[in-house]
């Protein structure tokens, strides 16, 4: 069968999840969610990055054992992904110790094919990034060094083992000039393009003065990157039994982390002639009323209230409607509210309202039956409607959710005016034979907007799959063949957003 790999990043538990992580999260569930429908064998991996500096340095200023921090921050995580419905099929720790194992056979694969060597890092550290810090980024004020951010940064100088990335340039350019498709979207292919034709210098990959770390031998650690990377490999038993889901086909990432994965990541499994990820799509970032989002600033918007305030399908479908996802895109709760008004309660939610209750008070809750022929209206919708699963497929294949979206907002609104045009509570009376078809045309559609919005919104869709008559294994290609025959009995409607929708 054919198989799909999709990771998160895995995140940092120096803090609580905020709104950034679950964007993340939400739109890998999406996509380990279509691709499931459509009969791949998917594995979803997720988890916390949970050694280096900044995760000892937030556990010691709680007064906590690292070890007992880290426990406690990683099973919020954890408890995110089950307030969002979050369908991982594994969730690695770098703690544990399948992931130490495989880390370090990948060191030592890596030493082993003579990429690492050891030498003296003196230079600036970014403690919240994890990063190095060229001279050229740095600016000096007052003795003390700051980064384009204004963040300050330490000074290193220790011995230190160094990755021969600089051996990897022509490799590397080598496999993106081949594979324009491997970074999405464009304008980041583009961006890794030039970071590596500007020359990569080797990579300090190990540290001294830290000890909340995986330990490489000779009092070294190693850099929480290179350990933080490797997760992707150890969650399928590196080096045993990686190989039925290796390579990655999708790591989803936020454009901070791009350099870390298109360049340093692949370099590495180049280096270990390990197959390389089919695709790395970079997301934007999320800002809160057009400010950055930030503890210190006060305005970090927490998952977990806002899933208790709308619900998660409304969450999962607000963040990925709000903008296409290479882009930015700022957080209001207007925005918030505009959306779900707009295209749940009173969109999709009215939509399927209208039209199975209708059918439930005005057709003894009976499937109508296939009409004799079809009108060239019915035909034009019905079209709309078969087109989706194809523009679905087209979009997500480029992380398109919003385009996705889009498509069925427009199937929406186009069934909403057939509906209005035929007034099927008119020709109860005057027409009952052709109610009965405008009745079926709608339900085709409904079976359409159900599939392509399953992935979306599990719990709203998988109540209208019910309410459809359908059961669990439609095939999203072909929805309406699953639809009961004629005459059958519908379950009873419900409201799909219980918590805007009164009985109407
Ligand atoms: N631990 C590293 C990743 C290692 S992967 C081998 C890390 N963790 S993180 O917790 O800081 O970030 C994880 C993800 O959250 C990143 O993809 C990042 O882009 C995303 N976001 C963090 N803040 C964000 C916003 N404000 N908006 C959108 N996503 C952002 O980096």
């Amino acid at each position: 069968m054919d198989k799909f790999y999709i990771t998160t990043p895995i995140y940092y538990v120096n803090d609580a999840p905020h709104i950034g992580h679950a964007y993340t999260s939400i739109a890998c569930d999406v996509l380990a969610r279509y691709w499931r429908l459509r009969g791949r064998k998917v594995f979803f991996l997720t988890g916390t990055d949970e050694h280096g500096k900044k995760v000892a340095q937030s556990a010691q200023q709680q007064q906590k054992e690292p070890q007992k921090f880290v426990d406690e921050v990683s099973q919020k995580f954890k408890t995110l992904n089950e307030t969002l419905n979050i369908s991982a099929d594994d969730f690695i720790r770098t703690t544990q110790e399948r992931h130490k194992k495989a880390a370090l056979a990948f060191w030592t694969q890596l030493h082993a094919r003579g990429f690492i060597e050891k030498g003296v890092y003196r230079g600036w550290y970014h403690i919240n990034d994890e990063q190095y810090v060229g001279v050229d980024d740095v600016t000096l004020k007052n003795g003390k060094a700051f980064n384009d951010k204004g963040d300050e940064l330490e000074l290193i100088e220790e011995e230190s083992f160094f990755f021969k990335l600089s051996q990897l340039q022509q490799p590397l350019l080598d496999h993106y000039s081949k594979n324009k498709d491997a970074i999405f979207p464009k304008t980041r292919y583009e961006e890794v393009m030039r970071f590596i034709e500007g020359g990569l210098k080797d990579l300090s990959i190990s540290r001294q003065n830290l000890t909340w770390g995986i330990k490489v031998g000779e009092g070294h650690v190693m850099y929480v990157w290179v350990d933080a990377l490797t997760n992707y490999l150890s969650a399928l038993g590196y080096p045993d039994t990686h190989d039925e889901f290796w390579p990655a086909d999708i790591h989803v990432i936020g454009k901070d982390i791009l350099r870390f994965h298109a360049v340093y990541w692949v370099a590495m499994l180049l280096a270990c002639d390990l197959p390389l990820p089919k695709k790395i799509i970079a997301h934007g970032w999320w800002t809160n009323e057009g400010e950055k989002i930030s503890k210190s600033k006060g305005n970090v918007i927490d998952p977990f209230i806002l899933t208790e305030e709308w619900g998660r399908d409304a969450v999962r479908y607000f963040l990925l409607r709000a903008m296409p996802f290479g882009n930015d895109g700022d957080f209001s709760p207007q925005a918030m509210r505009h959306r779900i008004e707009g295209d749940l309660s009173n969109g999709v939610g009215n939509l399927c309202q209208r039209i199975l209750r209708f059918i439930e008070r005005q057709c003894e809750g009976k499937m109508p039956t296939k009409p004799q022929s079809l009108t060239s209206q019915d035909e034009q919708l019905i079209a709309q409607a078969q087109a989706l699963p194809a523009q679905t497929e087209t979009a997500l294949l480029q992380a398109g959710f919003f385009q996705t979206l889009e498509h069925v907002t427009r199937l929406m609104t186009e069934t909403d005016r057939f509906i209005d045009h035929h007034a099927p509570w008119q020709l109860k009376k005057s027409d009952p034979a052709r109610m009965n078809d405008v009745l079926w045309v709608t339900m085709q559609s409904l079976a359409h907007i159900m599939s392509a919005l399953m992935p979306f919104m599990p719990d709203a869709m998988t109540s209208l799959r019910h309410q459809l008559g359908m059961n669990n294994n439609f095939d999203p290609l072909e929805p309406c063949a699953s639809l009961r025959e004629g005459g059958a009995p519908l379950p009873k409607p419900q409201a799909l957003f219980p918590r805007y929708e009164s009985d109407r």
